[in-house]
């Protein structure tokens, strides 16, 4: 069977697929103040349908798949899942993004189960501001989280830090820092103005190319470390002397959109071929209906074929998706 190629020629090979809406912190940019309607248990794809999905897809081009959440590691038996994914055949890179609370406690199991690597969200590295901006106090356990993660061989431990202006540009240098101390890639990700970020505004958004100056104004150049197939979208550069790496995404100054290879199936198993475009396609459903693998693969050859050519947003654009980030993963 062939490999999917949706209309600008990207060819289709990455499933991001968020595990729960459910959350253990509470960003501010991406959970609302006030209480929010989660998903029921019965809304959310069992892991057996995830795996008939996966299947289904594998044929048509899909080897790569990161779960994602809300904070995946929230929900029961994540390892379970792990292995049963890392079992089928033709998948040859599972991987997650998590909030490393619960890492401390998970990282071996994770390990074991197969997982290949890990990528921590963590905007900053003091706990009065960690508290500030996930409204709760776990600050000790995400550093502890990434150090298990270490230890449990993970390589490389990836740190997501969203750069927001006037929250933590003046700890840009510290991140840095932190990947020269220890074998992490540090990527700095502009802020996009995504469902509840209500506080986005074009102000705060920080461009790659200015924390790019600023540590360049510190440290020197940077070196560029030529793309593989696991660096994704962030552009890498190493210090001299660092046992880690420094990383820009740069979703909104210079889009990759061209070079995308992604679709997310949502927490409420809807196929969302991009993450800034409201377009889904109703996955769960036809699963439900008992469709077969070839009624999975036509779902997702429309949702391909219709993916967007690029977002559209630009650093200074007001424009906003509306779904909540805790059920897209990001
Ligand atoms: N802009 C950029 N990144 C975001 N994330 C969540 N909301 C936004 C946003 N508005 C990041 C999280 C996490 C990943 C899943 O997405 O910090 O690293
Ligand atoms: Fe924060 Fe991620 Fe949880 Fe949203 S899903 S509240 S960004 S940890």
């Amino acid at each position: 069977m062939n490999q999917l190629y949706d209309g600008a020629q990207r060819s289709i090979s990455y499933l991001r697929i968020s595990v729960t809406d459910r959350c253990n912190l509470r960003c501010r940019y991406c959970t609302p103040e006030e209480q929010f309607p989660l998903l029921g248990h019965g809304d959310i794809l069992t892991y057996e349908e995830i795996i008939l999905i996966i299947k289904a897809l594998v044929p048509v081009g899909i080897d790569k798949i990161r779960l994602t959440g809300g904070e995946p590691l929230v929900r029961r038996g994540l390892p379970r899942l792990i292995a049963c994914i890392n079992d089928i055949e033709g998948i040859r890179d599972v991987s997650l993004t998590t909030n490393g609370v619960l890492l401390a406690e998970m990282a071996g199991d994770l390990r074991s189960a197969g997982l290949g690597r890990v990528n921590v969200s963590l905007d900053t590295l003091k706990a009065e501001k960690f508290l500030y901006i996930t409204r709760r106090d776990d600050f000790l356990r995400v550093m502890a989280g990434i150090d298990a993660a270490l230890a449990a061989g993970f390589a490389p431990v990836k740190l997501n830090v969203v750069a927001m202006r006037g929250f933590n540009d003046d700890e840009i240098l510290d991140f840095v820092a932190l990947s020269i101390d220890r074998p992490v890639q540090v990527r700095f990700i502009e802020y996009m103005p995504i469902g509840s970020s209500t506080r986005w505004q074009p102000d705060a958004v920080i461009s790659a190319a200015e924390i790019r100056m600023r540590i360049e104004a510190e440290y020197g150049r940077l070196m560029p470390v030529p793309a593989d197939h696991v660096s994704g979208p962030a552009r890498l550069f190493t210090l001299s002397g660092g046992r880690g790496m420094v990383g820009f995404v740069s979703s909104l100054s210079d889009h990759f959109c061209d070079r995308c290879n992604r679709v997310r199936i949502t927490a409420d198993g809807r196929l969302r071929p991009c993450l800034l475009a409201d377009l889904e396609y109703n996955l769960k459903k036809v699963v439900r209906n008992g469709a077969d693998a070839g009624a999975i693969r036509s779902l997702f050859a429309e949702a391909v074929a219709n993916k967007t050519q690029g977002h559209g947003l630009s650093c200074n654009s007001m424009k906003k998706c509306t779904r909540l980030m805790s059920t897209i993963g990001g």
